[in-house]
């Protein structure tokens, strides 16, 4: 993939932490999706004084990408950002969800604001994923 691009995605993260809204943790979390027509879509992670009904940063911004229209093929590449060393890795929930909502060797950036990268895909975050062809 072109370098030019993943920077752009890289920044496009990093910047998202400011749509985060965590007054609770003040853990500030940035997500943006690459898509297949180079558009790309930001997240952030979005909390609530009753606090398991926070959503993390990259759900969103995936859910975000469907709610505009783009299908788990259109997904090309996924940024996640946070300000911890090292940068943050998908919760869980959000493991299972980007294993079924975008493409099992997607490249996800795992970035932090200190210049950290770490590149991973859904495979290597879940592996034996329990998904639509376990039913
Ligand atoms: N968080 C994310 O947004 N993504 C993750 O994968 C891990 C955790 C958020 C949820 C909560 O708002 C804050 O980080 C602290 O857990």
């Amino acid at each position: 993939m072109n370098e030019q691009v993943i920077n752009s995605l890289i920044e496009s993260a990093l910047d998202a932490q400011k749509l985060s809204y965590s007054p609770y943790s003040k853990f500030k979390v940035g997500a943006a999706v690459l898509l297949k027509d180079g558009t790309i879509l930001q997240g952030a992670n979005i909390e609530n004084a009753a606090y398991g009904l926070t959503m993390c940063g990259e759900r969103n911004a995936v859910f975000r990408a469907y709610c505009t229209g783009y299908k788990k093929d259109d997904i090309v590449a996924l940024s996640i950002s946070s300000t911890c060393t090292p940068p943050a890795s998908p919760c869980g929930s959000c493991r299972q969800v980007l294993a079924e909502l975008i493409p099992f060797d997607t490249p996800i950036y795992l970035v932090n604001t200190h210049g950290d990268k770490i590149v991973t895909t859904p495979r290597e975050l879940l592996p034996l994923a329990f998904t639509e062809e376990s039913l």
